[in-house]
């Protein structure tokens, strides 16, 4: 964990309701690994005494930049949305345990759905050397964003959205299923809204292929001092709670109990 202060050099929309904001941050762009995130507190307003978590979308390494893409949904989001090129954040980070690549990996298929397809774009930044499709789904065209981006480092796209504005009409997870019924990679990596991973669960149940998931479990410290974030990990017959904030917020997908008792947890 490390406290800092940063500039932000950029802070654009880029898509209805979705923004990406560029920071300079000598430490987060030279030690984050895809997965992590920041723990950014809110300015401007004191009643927002909890600091909101935003994955990292990227980096420039050279010279140290630092993307975030945040979708606004509340009051602390709205006011990032405000920001402008030379004020300045108090940020923690990188947190968390991110994505990691099993030895022997060569082929994978990242999978994001809405502000969930934001972090797994920094997979495919930092692992370009591995043969990775994409499967994104967002609401629809006017919610779409960085498609460019994954073109760079993906064999090929798949896109889907609620309305059939963009792609094939329908979750992203019908998509990845019929894929996977004809060509299997050695990991899935992805990222979602919880509806999205439970379908994506339910899939996986029919393969016999690795999955890790991040989760965007509410948060409150963000560095393991509050319990705000735990998650039951394990076996429905022995479990545990971890917290998402440390233990995670990627685990193996087949760990990660979202359904029955669990649901308000996670
Ligand atoms: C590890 C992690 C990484 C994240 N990465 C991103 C990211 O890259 N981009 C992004 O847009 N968002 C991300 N989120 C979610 C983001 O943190 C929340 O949307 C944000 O904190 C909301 O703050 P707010 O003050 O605007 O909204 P609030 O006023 O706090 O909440 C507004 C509404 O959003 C809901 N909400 C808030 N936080 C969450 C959450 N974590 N999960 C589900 N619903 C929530 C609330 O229940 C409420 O209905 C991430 C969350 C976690 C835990
Ligand atoms: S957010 Fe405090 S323990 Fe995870």
């Amino acid at each position: 964990m490390y406290r800092h202060s940063v500039e932000i050099i950029e802070n654009k929309k880029i898509a209805s309701n979705i923004y990406k904001m560029t920071i300079i941050s000598n430490h987060v762009a030279q030690t984050a690994n895809p997965g992590q995130f920041i723990h950014i507190k809110i300015p401007y307003d004191e009643s927002l005494l909890l600091r909101r978590p935003i994955s990292i979308n990227g980096v420039n390494r050279d010279q140290n930049l630092v993307d975030i893409v945040y979708q606004v949904v509340g009051k602390g989001t709205k006011i990032l949305s405000h920001l402008v090129t030379g004020e300045k954040l108090d940020i923690l980070g990188p947190l968390g345990r991110g994505f990691w690549i099993p030895k022997g990996t060569k082929k994978i298929y990242i999978v994001g759905g809405g502000c969930g397809v934001a972090p797994i774009r920094f997979i495919g930044e930092r692992w370009n050397h591995l043969d990775i499709t994409s499967f994104l789904g967002f609401r629809g065209q006017s919610w779409a964003y960085q498609i460019d981006e994954f073109e760079k480092f993906s064999i090929k796209v798949f896109l889907s959205s609620d309305d059939g504005s963009i792609g094939f009409k329908g979750p992203i997870i019908s998509l990845l299923d019929k894929q996977l019924s004809i060509d299997k990679p050695d990991l899935i990596m992805a990222c979602g809204p919880i509806h999205m991973i439970k379908a994506l669960q339910k899939t996986l149940i029919k393969y016999d292929i690795p999955c890790q998931i991040s989760l965007e479990e509410r948060m409150g410290c963000g560095i393991g001092g509050c319990l705000v974030c735990t998650c039951a990990i394990g076996s429905k017959n022995n479990w545990n709670y971890k917290k998402v904030c440390t233990h995670g917020p990627v685990f193996w997908s087949e760990e990660v109990i979202l359904d029955g008792e669990f649901e308000t947890k996670c």
